[in-house]
């Protein structure tokens, strides 16, 4: 009666992995229980998230082949685009079918954007690419596109091909505030992540509390319909800060790094897998979030239906 904060699976949402020429689903290694998801069973899979009654997936492609531009993201007939199609197709009205858009899982470099002769990214021919895919991942039936990308007005840019092409009604969701950090190891593996180097240049410095809030402003100001905090746990200052001043919903991704610490101490007895979970999540939400993206949005959501971990 006292509880100020509830967990719901509707504001939940399970990010899932789509690998092309896969003939079944594969085992991600570092995230135990999570697999790369075929053409064909991703149907299955999208109708279990309907049934647990999560809000929506954010869908990942794992390209068989990638080039220095990251065309697979942009071609319709890419692995992202196809199961973007697939997943409306299975998910109806029941949750919102969503698609990270980032060149990552597409270039062979793997940064999240192009390279000019020196190596460097090229943060305005990033943006030029990004119109593209947005309007690809469109046609294909997104319903939420989620620019994960950290290009400096990637947000004005996508508004702008998106209005420009007849889909003004299509919401964007800036992955505003995302840290430089460690905690995406396991999803690199997942994507199978060609990345050398990092990522610096473009994420945030983890010591960096006010300019997160500076990077949520400047895509509210572009026109961000969502904005996001990432990871999840390490940055619940940042969520806070966030939740104080967006007039538009704050969401928060625990990542997969976060994932795969609770499911491995969880295995070795260390942890109560069930209450780490609602607590992590209750924790994330209580910190600001509206929504939270996880790994765990169906367990949780089955646990939640089945009364929660006191149950
Ligand atoms: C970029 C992207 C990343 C994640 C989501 N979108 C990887 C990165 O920035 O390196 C990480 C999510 C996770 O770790 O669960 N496309």
């Amino acid at each position: 009666m006292v509880s100020e904060t509830r967990l719901h699976p509707a504001e939940l949402v399970l990010p899932m992995f789509v690998r092309e020429g896969a003939t079944e689903p594969v085992p991600i290694v570092s995230m135990p229980g999570v697999v790369q998801h075929t053409l064909e069973s991703l149907p299955r899979a999208v109708e279990e998230a309907a049934a647990a009654g999560i809000g929506g997936i954010m869908l990942f492609g794992v390209p068989e082949k990638k080039d220095g531009r990251g065309s697979g993201g942009v071609d319709p007939a890419g692995i992202l685009n196809l199961a973007t199609t697939v997943a409306a197709g299975a998910a109806g009205d029941a949750l919102v079918v969503q698609t990270d858009l980032c060149l990552d899982e597409f270039t062979d470099h793997g940064h999240c954007g192009v390279l000019d002769s020196d190596g460097r990214v090229d943060n305005d021919a990033t943006l030029e690419v990004y119109r593209d895919m947005a309007l690809a991942q469109a046609t294909a039936g997104s319903q939420l596109l989620g620019l994960s990308g950290m290009m400096d007005g990637q947000v004005a840019a996508v508004r702008d091909a998106l209005d420009g092409a007849g889909f003004a009604d299509l919401p964007i969701l800036a992955y505003s505030a995302k840290y430089a950090s460690a905690f995406y190891g396991p999803f690199r593996d997942a994507v199978q992540s060609s990345l050398v180097g990092n990522r610096r240049t473009y994420q945030l410095n983890p010591g960096n509390r006010r300019e997160g809030l500076r990077e949520v402003e400047l895509d509210i100001a572009e026109g961000a319909d969502i904005v996001m905090v990432k990871p999840a746990m390490s940055y619940l200052d940042v969520l806070s800060d966030t939740a104080a001043i967006s007039p538009v919903p704050v969401w928060a991704y625990q990542v997969s790094g976060e994932y795969s610490m609770i499911a491995a101490a969880a295995a070795n007895g260390w942890i109560d897998r069930e209450r780490t979970i609602y607590e992590t999540v209750l924790g994330i939400r209580r910190a600001g979030a509206d929504a939270v993206l996880t790994y765990f949005a169906i367990e949780l959501a089955q646990s939640l239906a089945a009364g929660g971990p006191d149950a």
